[in-house]
């Protein structure tokens, strides 16, 4: 989920293949709501995009909803309390925070839309969703699910990044890219933690790689975009832009501009592919997944 065309390859915050054991503890303070100056944003330059609208308020409900799906991954990871620890103290109100900044900047551009309400009909809808069940039983393979989650979250915020040139939401979507990073690489390094000793073969692996990446289409976003839709429109306007119309246009844009070349090398990491195997594969992969996405 993200004008062109600045946009560059930024492969600098990807995880070391052998990173080191690490505490969860960040060592320095994280940014704040009050850093952001949202008085500095270019209303004018941004209010008429309809598509940087969907975008941002969908990934504002996605991200305000992120305390009901932390209860259950806390849950999960009961008998693992550094990583529970870690979810419930960094992870958690990081993505909360996201929903709080990006809420914050869609109100200020579009004062007109209703986003406590339609948030509310995104959550009566999104919240029964996330289920325990929904998690994969190996905590392991959960691990993956979640690189998975968050390679797609960094890149979308680098291509909100790249898809304007609005200081505020240039920064805004920066700061956030590099906190999805972050998560990326604690996932990935429990991952391997855990994984050190249950040894999981690739097969298993790449069936949760698979398994997450087939929801991400049809999850937490489109019924995101959906309410922002909803509420977006009155009902003579929805039946002249209707939903599957816009969501056709946001994944073709989008689709095309994710640097797909950076989310493959992310996914493919928790496989330990031979360094050969992995970098023929790469640039395949990544003009499949990017036919895929905007199919
Ligand atoms: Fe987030
Ligand atoms: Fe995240």
């Amino acid at each position: 989920m993200t004008s062109p065309k600045k946009f560059t390859m930024d492969c600098s915050n990807l995880p070391a293949i052998a990173a080191p054991a690490h505490s969860g503890v960040r060592d320095t303070p994280h940014w704040t709501l009050d850093w952001i100056d949202f008085s500095r944003i270019r209303i004018e330059t941004v209010h008429d995009n309809d598509d940087l609208f969907y975008l941002l308020v969908s990934a504002s409900f996605v991200e305000s909803g992120s305390d009901t799906y932390t209860r259950n991954l806390v849950a999960h990871f009961d008998t693992h309390p550094q990583i529970a620890d870690w979810l419930q103290h960094q992870w958690e109100p990081e993505e909360l925070q996201h929903g709080r900044a990006l809420r914050t900047y869609v109100q200020t551009v579009w004062p007109d839309f209703d986003w406590e309400a339609a948030y509310a009909a995104f959550f009566a809808e999104y919240a029964p969703l996330c289920t325990v069940e929904e998690l994969e039983d190996d905590r392991a393979l959960e691990l993956v699910a979640r690189c998975v989650v968050e390679t797609g979250t960094a890149t979308y915020y680098q291509t909100l990044r790249d898809l304007t040139a609005e200081p505020v939401l240039t920064e805004l979507a920066e700061r956030i890219r590099l906190d999805e990073v972050q998560h990326y690489k604690h996932f990935y390094r429990y991952f391997r933690q855990l994984n050190a000793e249950r040894g999981l073969s690739r097969a298993r692996i790449f069936g949760a790689l698979k398994r997450r990446l087939n929801e991400l289409r049809t999850s937490d976003a489109d019924i995101a975009l959906r309410h922002a839709w909803a509420f977006r429109h009155s009902p003579a306007e929805a039946d002249e832009m209707p939903f599957e119309q816009v969501c056709q246009r946001l994944y073709h844009r989008v689709g095309a501009l994710l640097p797909m070349e950076q989310a493959v090398k992310m996914l493919l990491r928790p496989l330990a592919l031979p360094h050969r195997m992995e970098h023929i594969i790469e640039r395949p992969l990544a003009c499949i997944a990017r036919r895929v996405m905007t199919a």
